[in-house]
Order: C-alpha cells, then sequence, then structure tokens
C-alpha cells in the first residue's frame, strides 16, 4: 500500500519522461473534448520506468475506470473476452507485457481495437458460424520492453505509441526527494543525488535503495539520510557508484577479454555470459549505453574509452 502511495496519480505529479507527457496530455484533452475514448497507446521502454503508474494517470486524468492485466495472464480466449466484455464506455484496459499474449487471444483483440467488437464463433466444422458481439467502447493501453516484440498487424493497432526513456538523474532526484516526503524520511539533497546516481536511470530501483538506506540511517545514524549515511549504506548493500551489477560487470569484462573489446553479435555476447539474449537487450545495454559505455555498430556492440576507464582497464589496442 505504501509502495502505491509513492505512485503519481496526476499527469502533473509524474516526473520525467517529458516528451511521453507532452503528447499524451494533447490526446486525453482532445478525447476528453470530443467525449471520445483515447485511441490506444502503446507504451514501451525498459522494465521500472513506470508504464503501469502511467496507465492509471492516463484512466484518471480521462475520469474512467481502469483494468490492469498481463499477456501471461490471459490464457484462453474466453479470458480475454470476459474482460473485454465487462468494461465500461470509456474504460481503460492496461495489458502488461503485452508481447507475451498467445496467437489465439492476439486475434481475439484485433476486431476488439479496431471495431469494439468480439466475433464468436459457434459450433464446428462446416456448420460454423460467427456472431459479433459489440463491446463499450475502450482503450488499450499495452506495455513492453520493446516495440519490436510485437507483431506488426498488433503493433499497427495502436494510434499513440510512447516511448519511455531511462531517467535523467536530475528528474531520479526529484522522484527520491518526492518519495521521500511521501515516506516521511528526511534526506538533504546532496544523498538524494547519491541515491539518484546509482539507481541505473530506473525509480522502481531508486525508491528501493532509498527504503534499504533509510534502514541504514535508523539503525546506524539518527534516521536523518545525509551524504554521508547513504554513501555507508550503499557501500554496504555493494551498489556500485554508477549502480552497476554484477551482470553489467560481465558483459563489459566479456566484449573485453574475449572479444578484444568488440566488436561482438548479440548472440554471440549472450551465449559467452549465459545471460539471455532479450535480458541484455532489455534490461543491461540501455543502462550501458545511456552511460556511454558500450556503443551498438552494425558489427556489433563495442566497449568505449569510458568503458574501460570504468573499470580501470587500459586500452592497449
Ligand atoms: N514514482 C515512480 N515513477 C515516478 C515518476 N515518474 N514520477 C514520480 N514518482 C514516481
Amino acid at each position: 500500500e505504501v509502495e502505491n502511495n509513492l505512485r503519481p496519480k496526476r499527469l502533473e505529479n509524474y516526473i520525467g519522461q517529458y516528451k511521453a507527457k507532452e503528447k499524451l496530455k494533447i490526446f486525453i484533452d482532445a478525447a476528453k473534448m470530443r467525449e471520445e475514448p483515447l485511441d490506444h497507446v502503446l507504451l514501451y521502454g525498459p522494465p521500472g520506468l513506470g508504464k503501469t503508474t502511467l496507465s492509471s494517470i492516463i484512466a484518471n486524468e480521462l475520469g474512467t475506470s481502469i483494468r490492469i492485466t498481463s499477456g501471461p495472464a490471459i490464457e484462453r480466449p474466453g479470458d480475454l473476452a470476459a474482460i473485454l466484455t465487462n468494461l465500461g464506455e470509456n474504460d481503460v484496459l492496461f495489458i502488461d507485457e503485452i508481447h507475451r499474449l498467445n496467437r489465439s487471444v492476439e486475434e481475439i483483440l484485433y476486431p476488439a481495437m479496431e471495431d469494439y467488437a468480439l466475433d464468436i464463433i459457434i459450433g464446428k466444422g462446416p456448420s460454423a458460424r460467427s456472431i459479433r458481439l459489440e463491446l463499450s467502447k475502450f482503450t488499450l493501453i499495452g506495455a513492453t520492453t520493446r516495440a519490436g516484440l510485437l507483431t506488426a498487424p498488433l503493433r499497427d493497432r495502436f494510434g499513440v505509441i510512447c516511448k519511455l526513456e531511462l531517467y535523467e538523474k536530475e528528474d531520479l532526484k526529484n522522484i527520491v526527494i518526492r518519495s521521500a516526503s511521501i515516506l516521511r524520511i528526511e534526506i538533504d539533497e546532496k544523498a538524494a543525488i547519491e541515491i539518484a546516481k546509482r539507481s541505473r536511470g530506473t525509480p522502481r530501483i531508486a525508491n528501493r535503495l532509498l527504503k534499504r538506506v533509510r534502514d541504514y540511517a535508523q539503525v546506524k545514524g539518527n534516521g536523518t539520510i545525509n551524504i554521508e549515511i547513504a554513501k555507508d549504506a550503499l557501500m554496504l548493500l555493494e551498489i556500485d557508484p554508477l549502480g552497476l551489477d554484477n551482470v553489467d560487470k560481465n558483459i563489459l569484462f566479456t566484449i573485453i577479454e574475449k572479444f578484444d573489446g568488440g566488436p561482438v553479435g548479440l548472440d554471440t555476447l549472450a551465449a559467452s555470459t549465459g545471460e539471455e539474449r532479450n535480458t541484455i537487450e532489455d534490461v543491461y545495454e540501455p543502462y550501458l549505453l545511456q552511460l556511454g559505455f558500450i556503443q551498438r555498430t552494425p558489427k556489433g556492440r563495442i566497449v568505449t574509452r569510458l568503458g574501460y576507464e570504468h573499470l580501470g582497464l587500459p586500452i592497449d589496442h
């Protein structure tokens, strides 16, 4: 419940993601003026950036209700049919990990998105026929890590496509300060910046680190988080100064030691590190790219001079 309290309810309290917010505000206002449902929205970007939060905000701003589910949770066409027939006029249906819908379920979604209709097949074989059930108008918000994971027919049915980016340090700092205020934690600006720097551009991580640093401040200090307490706590948690974990470091070391700094293709890198290709692409690579530690070239990934420097290694080629 505390987690929920940290989630902003209005667009004006949602920090960062300025491009996405600007676009969404216009489309939401227009839909409200016309008293129509908002067009279907696809949100994509790395995990932990607030796609669910943003969807709840959209429903709030529209003055409608939201139904939250996920691709893997909808197993059969009937499950989706049950959800769709229970939506109210202009409601929001949020499907997280929408790329994981199975094919038969996805096909129910096409006429639902396009015509607000449910096509039901009755009977089997030559006597089978299809009847069309009208649905309430609704807005589908789909979330995924990469737009490219969706099938083309599904992707094409979204009228609004929004990319969420990793957060800048300044925005994360403000999220930490906002969360601290809601949780009644005393923290100074320098300490908030320190947590922001180690949060991999991700609010979910920033909020988690804030809570662990609070624990440390309560037991080892007087409850207030200053820069010394923050640094000591983050050292105990073995959080690298830039938030890198063992997997990030394994990726960098593998490219440097086994492939002379690159270029190396993603599949080869996945095999050599023992990580999933998708996990590297969705979770690890975006942050390493933001830091400028790796680059994507047509021939594969390379570690940059900055990457070598962070690991304290000389560039010897
Ligand atoms: N908590 C998580 N994401 C947030 C955001 N973008 N703004 C404010 N609080 C948040």
